[in-house]
């Protein structure tokens, strides 16, 4: 029954905070907080480990101190302070946020009205309304999901980690400290990042182990239970073209689902190419990387541009950059390792 953990719920909540309160790490939303930094950081920290945000947040601080600040900065000055963190919408809806917020007399205070707002869904809404104005609303993200299903070893197979974070609310709710949701909240996330690991669980420090049933069983790896993820394999081909000085780049122009103004090496699309444009030859790089449920390989080829075809450079989207504008343009976070890459490598 894995809800046998409740009869216990009052001592798993005091070992659980007191062992937060000796042990958090020292973090800048949690040492001087405000709403903005919770945000902000809850933002960053969606898809983004700990240690990759922190340099990113000090600087998006300095840059934007305030929500009034970041409502006033313009989409491409958002999006270059996000280079390199990737999954841009993130981006985009932090500023929609911002602006949103700024238009009303103050900031809302129930996660019903948070939910209502752009970019907030039910992971934010709890993590800010109660680190921030300490509503009672429990997070569940893959940590807690990891801790929940482990607590309780609770073996059910499921589809996609959404499916499993629905499930295990309830569980999460019922385990909430209600005195104090923000800490015990950011407890659990704590607990899953430090000691409760996906592979190597450090059971022995642990401070909720004696009310882990899959420890007590010895095999905490095998919780939470998620279907593998399908991964499709994708191939994307795409061009290095140097001339005069310059580098050829695709510029996103922004839509529903892309931020304007981020620069890329242009892929065969984008130049009008077909498929075969490159066929029999060899590529000057080729990289792998994942974006979310895509494995995709990238071939880079080089080409003169008096090879391409007529009018390629002026189709739409396509910009000669020089090297000195490349600093300043946004380029997204593993472009801009190849191309730096690929420059140093020139003859
Ligand atoms: N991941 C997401 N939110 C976090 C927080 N507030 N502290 C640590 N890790 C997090």
């Amino acid at each position: 029954m894995p809800d046998s953990l409740i009869p216990q719920t009052t001592e798993f909540q005091r070992e659980l905070l007191g062992w937060y309160r000796h042990h958090r790490r020292s973090l800048p939303w949690r040492d001087a907080p405000s709403l903005y930094k919770t945000v902000v950081s809850e933002f960053m920290l969606q898809q983004t480990q700990v240690k990759t945000v922190l340099p990113y947040l000090a600087r998006w601080l300095e840059i934007f101190p305030d929500f009034a600040a970041l409502a006033a900065a313009s989409e491409e000055q958002v999006v270059k302070n996000w280079e390199g963190l990737g999954y841009y919408t993130r981006a985009r809806n932090l500023h929609k946020l911002a602006r949103a917020l700024v238009a009303l007399p103050s900031p809302p205070r129930t996660r019903e009205a948070w939910l209502e707002l752009p970019g907030i869904g039910p992971y934010t809404s709890a993590a800010i309304t109660s680190i921030s104005f300490g509503t009672p609303a429990a997070v569940v993200d893959g940590n807690v999901v990891r801790i929940l299903t482990r607590l309780t070893a609770d073996g059910t197979a499921f589809r996609d980690s959404a499916a499993a974070s629905k499930a295990l609310a309830p569980l999460a709710d019922a385990l909430l400290n209600r005195a104090e949701p923000g800490d015990h909240n950011q407890a659990m996330m704590e607990l899953g990042a430090t000691v409760c690991h996906r592979r190597t669980p450090l059971c022995t420090v642990c401070p909720v182990r004696p009310y882990c049933a899959a420890s007590r069983r010895g095999e905490p790896e095998l919780y939470p239970r998620l279907a593998p993820k399908l991964i499709e394999q994708l191939a994307v081909t795409r061009l290095w073209c140097r001339h005069q000085g310059k580098l050829l780049l695709h510029r996103t122009a922004g839509d529903a689902r892309r931020l304007a103004n981020l620069h890329e090496l242009p892929a065969l699309e984008h130049a009008g190419l077909g498929e075969s444009f490159f066929a029999g030859d060899t590529p000057i790089a080729t990289k792998k990387r994942g974006i979310t449920r895509f494995a995709i390989t990238e071939s880079i080829y080089a080409i003169q541009a008096a090879k391409l075809p007529r009018g390629t450079a002026d189709r739409p989207g396509l910009v000669w950059v020089t090297l000195t504008e490349l600093e300043a343009i946004t380029l997204s976070g593993p472009h801009r390792r190849w191309v730096t890459e690929l420059l140093a490598s020139e003859p």
